[in-house]
C-alpha cells in the first residue's frame, strides 16, 4: 500500500454512508473493491497500477478528489468551521475563538492594535490554516510598498477612516487587505472596525460570470499556447482560470468591486 492511503478493511460507522454500488467485503468492511473499480488491484504492483484509468476511483472519473470522498463522507462533517465568524447566532462573541490568534482575549472596545497579543507575527497567522497563495495576485501583493506608496496609504487610510497596517517590516500582509474580524465585531467607530460589511460570512465570497471573459481568454490564448509549448509535459494541465467579477465581498477592509481597496495603493492610467 502506499503512504498515507485511506484506511480500509473497516466496518462503516454510522457516520458514513455507502452507495448500494459500492461493494463492501464479505465482512462488511471497505476494501480495495469498495473504492478501486480496477480489478484485483491488489495483485498489481503498485508502479503498474493506472491512475490514470476511469475505473482507478469506483464511479469515476470525479472532476475533484472531494467528490470521491463525499460519496461515503457527509460533506458538512468535514468542512472547517469558518473561524471568522466570531459571533453566534444570538450575536454574542465567541470569545474562546479570539484565542486562534490572540494570546488572550482583547478587549474589543478598548483595545488598539498595540495593546493586543497575537499567538505569532500578524503576518505569519493566516499560513496557519490558508495557503501561501490562496488566490491570484495574493503572494505576489507579499512587497515593501515605495515611499510614494506609502504616503497614498496613508492618504486613503484618512480619507475612509480605515487601517491598513503593513508588518513590522513595512510589508503588506494579508491582513492590509482582510479584516480578520466578521464586520460588526470591532467597534465600528474604530478604524480597525470599519470594512466591507460582510455579505454573507457563511458562503464566503461569491463571484459571478461576466461576458468580459470571452475577450480575456481570447487575448491571453497565444501566450497560454507559448507556455504549453514551453512546458510540455509538466505544463499540460495550466489552464487560465475565468474572468468573473466579485458578486459578495467578506472580510475586506475597502471594496475591491468598486476598485476602491486597489486605488489606496495603486494608480491606473484611464
Ligand atoms: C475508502 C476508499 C479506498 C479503499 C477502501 C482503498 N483505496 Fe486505494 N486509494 C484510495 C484513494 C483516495 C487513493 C489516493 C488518491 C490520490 O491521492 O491520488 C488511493 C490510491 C491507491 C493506489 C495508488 C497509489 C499511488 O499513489 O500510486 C493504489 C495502488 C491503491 N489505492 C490500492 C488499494 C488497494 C490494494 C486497496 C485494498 C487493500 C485499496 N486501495 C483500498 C481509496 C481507497
Ligand atoms: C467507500 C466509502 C469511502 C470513501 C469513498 C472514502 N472514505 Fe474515508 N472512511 C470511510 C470509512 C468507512 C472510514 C472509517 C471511519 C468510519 O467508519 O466512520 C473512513 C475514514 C476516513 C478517515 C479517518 C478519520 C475519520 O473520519 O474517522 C479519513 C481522514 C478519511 N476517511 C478521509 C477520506 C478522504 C480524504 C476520502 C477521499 C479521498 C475518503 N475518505 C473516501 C469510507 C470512505
Ligand atoms: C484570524 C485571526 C484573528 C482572530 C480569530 C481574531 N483576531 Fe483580532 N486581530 C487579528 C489581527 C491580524 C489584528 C491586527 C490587524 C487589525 O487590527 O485588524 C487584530 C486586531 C485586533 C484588535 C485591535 C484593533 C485595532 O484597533 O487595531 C482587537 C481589539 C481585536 N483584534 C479583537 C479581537 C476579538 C475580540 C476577537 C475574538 C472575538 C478577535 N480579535 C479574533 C487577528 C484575529
Ligand atoms: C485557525 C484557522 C484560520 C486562520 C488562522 C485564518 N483563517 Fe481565514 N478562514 C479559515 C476558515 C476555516 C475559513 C472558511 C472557509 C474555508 O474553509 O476556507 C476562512 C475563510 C477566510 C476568508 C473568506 C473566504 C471565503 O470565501 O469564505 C478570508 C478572506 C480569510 N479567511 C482570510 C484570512 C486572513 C487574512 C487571515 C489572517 C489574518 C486568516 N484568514 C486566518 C480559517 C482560518
Ligand atoms: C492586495 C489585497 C489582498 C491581499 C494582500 C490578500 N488578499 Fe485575499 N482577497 C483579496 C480580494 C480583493 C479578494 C476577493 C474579494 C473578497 O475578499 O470578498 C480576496 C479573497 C480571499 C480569499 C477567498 C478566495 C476565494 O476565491 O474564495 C481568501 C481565502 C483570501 N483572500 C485569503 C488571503 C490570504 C491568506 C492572504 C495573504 C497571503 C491574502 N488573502 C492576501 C485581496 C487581497
Ligand atoms: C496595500 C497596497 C496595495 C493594495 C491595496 C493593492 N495593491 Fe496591487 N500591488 C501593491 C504592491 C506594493 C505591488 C508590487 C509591485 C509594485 O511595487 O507596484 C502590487 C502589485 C500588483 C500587481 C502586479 C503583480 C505582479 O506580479 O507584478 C497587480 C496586477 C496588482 N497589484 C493589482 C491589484 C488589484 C487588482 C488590487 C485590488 C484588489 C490591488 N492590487 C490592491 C500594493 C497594493
Amino acid at each position: 500500500m502506499p503512504p498515507m492511503h485511506h484506511p480500509v478493511k473497516l466496518v462503516p460507522s454510522d457516520n458514513i454512508r455507502v452507495p448500494d454500488d459500492f461493494e463492501l467485503n464479505d465482512e462488511g468492511q471497505i476494501d480495495c473493491v469498495t473504492c478501486h473499480g480496477i480489478e484485483d488491484i491488489e495483485e498489481i504492483p503498485l508502479d503498474e497500477v493506472n491512475k490514470n484509468d476511469e475505473k482507478f476511483f469506483r464511479g469515476g472519473p470525479y472532476e475533484k478528489l472531494t467528490d470521491f470522498c463525499f460519496q461515503c463522507h457527509r460533506k458538512k462533517d468535514s468542512e472547517r468551521p469558518n473561524i471568522h465568524m466570531l459571533r453566534d447566532s444570538r450575536g454574542e462573541l465567541k470569545k474562546e475563538q479570539c484565542l486562534f490568534c490572540h494570546r488572550e482575549k482583547p478587549d474589543e472596545k478598548g483595545d488598539g492594535f498595540d495593546d493586543v497579543e497575537f499567538r505569532i507575527e500578524p503576518e505569519d497567522l493566516c499560513y496557519g490554516c490558508h495557503l501561501e497563495a490562496p488566490h491570484l495576485n495574493a503572494a505576489n501583493h507579499i512587497r515593501k510598498p515605495d515611499e510614494k506608496m506609502r504616503r497614498r496609504i496613508r492618504e486613503a487610510e484618512e480619507k475612509h477612516g480605515v487601517i491598513l497596517p503593513l508588518d513590522a517590516q513595512g510589508r503588506i500582509m494579508c491582513a492590509t487587505c482582510h479584516s480578520p474580524h466578521q464586520a460588526g465585531v470591532i467597534d465600528r467607530n474604530k478604524p480597525a472596525g470599519r470594512q466591507v460589511e460582510d455579505a454573507n460570512l457563511d458562503e464566503g465570497i461569491a463571484y459571478q460570470a461576466h461576458p468580459w471573459n470571452a475577450v480575456y481568454q481570447a487575448d491571453k490564448r497565444d501566450r497560454l499556447k507559448a507556455l504549453h509549448e514551453e512546458l510540455g509535459e509538466a505544463g499540460k494541465n495550466a489552464v487560465l482560470p475565468d474572468y468573473q467579477r466579485i458578486k459578495a465581498e467578506v472580510l475586506l477592509r475597502l471594496s475591491a468591486r468598486d476598485g476602491t481597496l486597489c486605488l489606496s495603493c495603486h494608480v491606473f492610467e484611464k
